[in-house]
């Protein structure tokens, strides 16, 4: 959004340790003049602030990316998820009307593949049933419908995203790519013994985020409000994507045992380097997803740059040494 000359607002939480590690970049002194970039103090469960700084800047475009992101937290901090993925997002809509900006402020959603859960093995668009399997699923599911609902009531420039796994080297670690990733280059450089996952063969529909954000700006430009999907297509197993990284490294490995039990040895020394456990199963899994963008590739000309490949090679320049 810099790069394209807007002026950007972002809300932080307060911590007393920082936690702005992957914008620090961007940062710009307090006192400068022509400053492009604020900050603000705040909290998507916190009503009144919210309101406060809508109504104080005023903003033309709203990305509400606000969100407890994480699937398997989601089962333990149900409340919370909700609290923050879905009447976040109402209040954010409230806003945007209480402050009389329905003409004037774009509000994208951040939705997510995970809310049509449970499917059968086809691509999914903007049309397919959603059956979410999980509390974070079901509040984005609520946002989602909450957005459509502000949209068509009050006229507001309203659009949802729903949009499949997208990674990066910003990725947070207990996320399965970044996990994978950065555990295998470690114990590559001898850094680390093993790798300790969840159910590895659940597929996910995979792009790099660089991709998907220049997406979300796309859907805020397009003449009218409506619903996107954005995946790339290039979907595989979290088994299989380990394959894909292990060979990148040079890191020959073969499988054995099966269910909980499955474990992947270094073909040289038979040395066990990954290994199952219950902690990172979820108590309702999402088998499958991929995605069907046809209707963002063609209207919004979107096209993704980044396929699997060049992803986790984008990925795994982090670690190189
Ligand atoms: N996190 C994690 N950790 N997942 C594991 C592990 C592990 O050790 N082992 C296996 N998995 C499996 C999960 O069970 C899931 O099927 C898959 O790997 C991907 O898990 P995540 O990387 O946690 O992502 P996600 O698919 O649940 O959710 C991400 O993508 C959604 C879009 O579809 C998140 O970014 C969500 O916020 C986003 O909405």
């Amino acid at each position: 959004m810099l790069k394209k000359k807007y002026i950007v607002h972002g809300v932080v939480r307060r911590s007393s340790s920082f936690n702005t590690g992957r914008i620090n970049h961007l940062y710009e002194n307090p006192f400068k003049k022509g400053k492009k970039f604020y900050l603000h103090y705040g909290d998507i469960t916190d009503s009144l602030l919210i309101f406060n700084i809508i109504n104080q800047i005023k903003p033309d475009e709203i990305y509400n990316l606000a969100a407890q992101s994480h699937v398997k937290v989601s089962f333990e901090n149900p409340a919370y998820t909700t609290d923050v993925d879905a009447v976040g997002t109402l209040r954010i809509l409230e806003s945007i009307k209480s402050a009389k900006l329905e003409n004037r402020t774009k509000f994208y959603q951040a939705g997510t593949s995970e809310m049509y859960g449970k499917t059968i093995r086809k691509n999914l668009s903007e049309n397919s049933t959603f059956r979410p399997q999980s509390p974070y699923g079901a509040a984005k599911l609520y946002a989602h419908w909450i957005t459509r609902i502000y949209r068509d009531s009050y006229n507001i420039f309203a659009s949802n995203g729903i949009l499949f796994n997208h990674e990066s080297p910003r990725r947070g670690e207990t996320f399965v790519t970044q996990k994978i990733i950065k555990g295998l280059s470690l114990i590559k450089q001898g850094f680390q013994n093993k790798l300790v996952l969840g159910n590895l063969h659940s597929v996910r529909d995979w792009g790099h985020a660089k991709d998907y954000v220049e997406g979300m700006w796309k859907i805020l430009q397009y003449n009218k409000p409506d619903d996107w999907v954005l995946s790339t297509g290039y979907c595989c197993s979290v088994k299989k994507f380990v394959e894909k990284v292990a060979k990148k490294i040079n890191l020959k490995i073969y499988w054995k045992g099966r269910g909980i039990n499955e474990k992947a040895y270094l073909t040289d020394n038979n040395k066990c380097i990954i290994e199952l456990n219950k902690k990172y199963f979820r108590p309702l899994e999402v088998d499958y997803l991929k995605g069907d963008s046809k209707k963002a590739k063609k209207k919004l000309k979107w096209q993704p740059k980044y396929n699997l490949n060049s992803l986790i090679n984008d990925m795994l320049n982090k670690y190189r040494k």
